[in-house]
């Protein structure tokens, strides 16, 4: 396993602190409106543990994953990882930094390079790390595909030789490569048949179980997280609205949000029995100035004024935060 620096040893591994990430959307004339993707989020990841970020489309999840391994700007906030300043690390430690945290992008058609061969790609963070001696590369490369389950003949190929759920490998072997600390996944089954989806996420579980490494998953629905997750936490608009363990939450979900998430996921484990209406409206990326952001869309019986002039905060109960003015 990797060493990494000289935090605490009761320190996470990952520490996010006010996390706020915001784009400049450009326009004709002038400078540009800023847009908030991330607002004020906080994470801990603990060594050996999974982590997955749920939320629909537009909830700033990607934003979040690459602000942490520095491939977006932040705007505001904090991140330690292993005891480091992420934000102030700059050369040597910024590449062991990034040695550490491994992200596997949400779309792994346009992830790997599609004039380098599946070999060479795996091969990469062995190279840029001096991780082992040329003469021991191939072997090595051979190991890592087996170790995600592809055959080592694949690695003569080119990414549009390959099928997405084997692309998807291949990103996760190429993570692996220089034996990271934290592995963030963005979306690793989403794009993939059902019957694919299971197949990754039992090799992503199985590598925890092999490997002890942390993990930062990304998904769209519950259901695919509590195979692989300890804990979830919740986005909506880029700010957090509910987090706790994974099945404390698939059971008895606070936030409405979350509620409404559960009901429209395609396949609803049935054990969760009668869960909350459908949502008001669909998706609408407009954040409405103070209040409540999910205020628009939601359908808890208390909804009133309160939630359209003052945002809730996350409060914690029973180690589940949910971050509605009257709870379930
Ligand atoms: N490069 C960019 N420039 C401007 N706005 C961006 C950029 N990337 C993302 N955004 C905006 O930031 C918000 C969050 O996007 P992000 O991609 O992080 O969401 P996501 O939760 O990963 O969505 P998805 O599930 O579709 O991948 C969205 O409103 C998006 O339009
Ligand atoms: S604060 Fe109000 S609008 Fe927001 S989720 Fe709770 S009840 Fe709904
Ligand atoms: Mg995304």
């Amino acid at each position: 396993m990797l060493a990494l620096g000289a935090g605490p040893v009761s320190e996470p591994l990952l520490v996010v602190r006010g996390l706020s990430v915001e784009y400049r959307e450009r326009e004709l004339f002038g400078h540009g409106r800023r847009v908030p993707a991330v607002e004020d989020v906080s994470l801990e990841i603990c060594r050996g543990e999974t982590l997955a970020l749920v939320g629909e489309s537009g909830s700033g999840k990607s934003s979040l994953a690459q602000a942490i391994v520095r491939l977006v700007d932040v705007s505001a906030g904090e991140i330690r990882f292993a005891g480091d300043d992420v934000l102030a690390a700059r050369g040597e430690s910024l590449r062991r930094l990034r040695r550490g945290m491994q992200l596997v992008f949400q779309d792994s058609a346009t992830a790997l390079n599609p004039r380098m061969r599946v070999g060479d790609a795996v091969a990469e963070g062995l190279i840029i790390h001096q991780l082992v001696p040329p003469a021991e590369r191939a072997g090595r490369v051979a190991q890592l595909l087996e170790e995600v389950g592809l055959d080592q003949s694949l690695a003569s190929r080119y990414p549009r030789d390959l099928s997405g759920g084997q692309r998807q490998r291949v990103g996760i072997a190429r993570a692996l490569a220089v034996d990271p600390a934290l592995l963030i996944c963005d979306e690793p089954v989403s794009a993939l048949d059902v019957s694919i989806q299971a197949q990754i996420l039992a090799l992503l579980r199985g590598l925890q179980q092999r490997r002890g490494m942390a993990g930062l998953i990304i998904a769209h629905d519950l259901a695919v997280v509590r195979q692989v997750a300890q804990r979830t936490m919740v986005m909506y608009l880029g700010r957090v609205v509910e987090s706790g363990p994974t099945e404390a939450i698939l059971a008895s979900p606070r936030h409405p949000y979350t509620q409404a998430l559960i009901a429209s996921a395609p396949d609803p484990d049935p054990s969760l029995g009668e869960v909350t209406p459908a949502l008001r409206s669909d998706l609408s990326t407009a954040r409405p100035e103070g209040g409540c952001p999910f205020e628009p869309r939601c359908t808890h019986p208390r909804r009133d004024a309160r939630c359209r002039a003052e945002r809730p905060a996350l409060r914690e109960e029973g180690g589940v935060s949910s971050a509605c003015h009257y709870g379930p």
